[in-house]
């Protein structure tokens, strides 16, 4: 068989779902085998959102880099991903690696990093344009840029196009020479000419990272969002906690000065699983995916004895307000909600045995407490995430977990009379918005047995709490 055999690795997918195993997730995308990480290639066309990833579809390592693709209409039901690129030639044949997806003349093309090493290690970055054709594969056609330009090295990778004034560019992640991070525009040219490159995005960030990977550049309005996944920053206090970051600068970008006027870079989730995300193009809202996962932590993550290793975030709706980008679950995940509970009171403690999938809505007036936690308790394992009123922040704790990574985030949360905590927990991913979606938190637990969590909300002084509690199905794949 050949390495890549399409047809033989979407039948293996097929055959693989609906999941098995108690650890799969229920309204998180992933596959049934392999690793996945970066989502790719997000574009919108004829009201079909097309989601693609990057996908090593023969084991769970990093390596064999290729992309999935499947598509949706609802973030509901979903196409059965198949194997959409994958290495075949010279200028791919060490991984097709991450991209961004453009709608053009009623096609959805991709444009992606083409990884290649020769013998001695030494590698080539070129950007190449593909199609998605209607057999599921992207075919691959001209290479825009071949090499990385002079003063840079060859982590030149993960290309985002962007529209302004009719014209297109794209805006891509690079190490300078001196090994820090930046992130480039090149503009397009006349039919078969390779695109211009004009040079690095002006930041107020100098000396910020070894390597920025996935930039990103986010329109909200007359506002843009530069968005992009900054290796090497050194762990803070309430920041960094992740080998890698996340993050966002919002301002104004010029590309006449190339300019981009901004405030301070903030990370787009505090927890422990997120990396890489994008934002859909040729849609009218912002809606981004991130990776749930984190790179070089490979021994975190006890699925990959299993055979499949990490998952895609639940869809969310970026707005931009007062220079910091909130985050809301889009609203069609609502149509995941089967049954309904509401919870209120007055007290220290709170009980509620959860589904294996839930969402949990909850309205906590502090009143003199000092302290809340909410806990996801799995038998003797929990996990906690406690707001801190004195410090005014939030620590999600691990360590009572057993299996897969532990360790505690925290990060500032502000919050005076009240706390907003609006909490999806999956099979084994949960992701947390806190405050109307001001700060998120995506993180993954693995309970040892298969048994589904209480959730307890406990405090020092008495609270009150509003709430709602809805079983939650799943995402579908036809
Ligand atoms: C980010 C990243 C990208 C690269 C891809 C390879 O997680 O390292 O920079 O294109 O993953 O899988």
């Amino acid at each position: 068989m050949e390495k890549f055999d399409k047809q033989a690795i979407d039948l293996t997918v097929q055959e693989e779902l609906p999941f098995k195993h108690y650890w799969h997730n229920q309204f998180h995308l992933e596959m049934p085998r392999g690793l996945i990480n970066d989502p790719n290639g997000l574009t919108v066309l004829n009201g079909e959102y097309h989601v693609f990833f990057q996908w090593n579809p023969l084991g769970v390592v990093h390596k064999n880099k290729c992309w999935a693709h499947t598509t949706t209409k609802d973030f509901i039901n979903y196409a059965t991903p198949q194997l959409a690129l994958w290495p075949t030639d010279v200028h791919d044949k060490d991984g097709c690696y991450s991209g961004c997806g453009l709608v053009e003349n009623n096609c959805v093309r991709v444009l992606y990093t083409c990884n290649s090493k020769d013998p001695n290690n030494i590698r080539t970055s070129a950007q190449r344009f593909g199609t998605l054709l209607n057999s599921g594969a992207v075919e691959k056609d001209e290479i825009i840029v071949s090499d990385n330009p002079p003063g840079y090295t060859a982590h030149f990778r993960d290309p985002n196009v962007f529209e302004r004034h009719g014209k297109r560019y794209f805006v891509i992640g690079v190490q300078r020479k001196n090994e820090t991070g930046t992130a480039l525009v090149y503009e397009e040219q006349g039919e078969g000419e390779q695109w211009k490159n004009l040079g690095e995005i002006k930041t107020d960030l100098k000396d910020f990272g070894y390597m920025w990977e996935c930039p990103g550049l986010v329109s909200f309005g007359e506002y843009d969002a530069l968005i992009f996944s900054p290796q090497g920053l050194e762990e803070e206090e309430f920041q960094y906690q992740n080998i890698f970051q996340a993050g966002y600068i919002a301002g104004k970008f010029s590309l006449d000065s190339m300019e981009m006027m901004h405030g301070k870079f903030q990370e787009l989730d505090k927890g422990f699983d997120f990396y890489a995300p994008q934002v859909f193009s040729n849609c009218d809202r912002n809606i981004l995916l991130g990776w749930m996962g984190m790179p070089d932590k490979d021994d975190e993550y006890p699925t990959g004895d299993l055979g499949w290793k990490f998952s895609l975030t639940m869809p969310r709706v970026l707005e931009l307000k007062q220079g910091h980008i909130f985050c809301q679950p889009a609203e069609e995940l609502k149509a995941l909600r089967k049954s309904e509970r509401t919870l209120e009171g007055n007290g220290n403690e709170f009980i509620e045995q959860l589904a294996a999938g839930s969402e949990s809505d909850l309205k906590i007036r502090l009143n003199d407490a000092k302290e809340v936690s909410v806990t996801l308790k799995y038998g003797a394992e929990s996990t906690d995430i406690t707001f801190d009123k004195a410090t005014q922040s939030v620590t999600i704790d691990r360590t009572r977990m057993k299996l897969g990574g532990r360790g505690k985030r925290r990060f500032k949360l502000f919050a005076d009379e009240t706390l907003e905590v609006q909490l999806f927990v999956d099979r084994t991913a949960v992701e947390v918005f806190l405050q109307g979606g001001e700060e998120t938190a995506s993180f993954f637990v693995f309970p040892e047995q298969d048994i589904k969590p209480q959730l307890i909300i406990s405090s020092d002084e008495p609270v009150n709490v509003e709430g709602k509690i809805y079983e939650l199905g799943s995402i579908t794949f036809k």
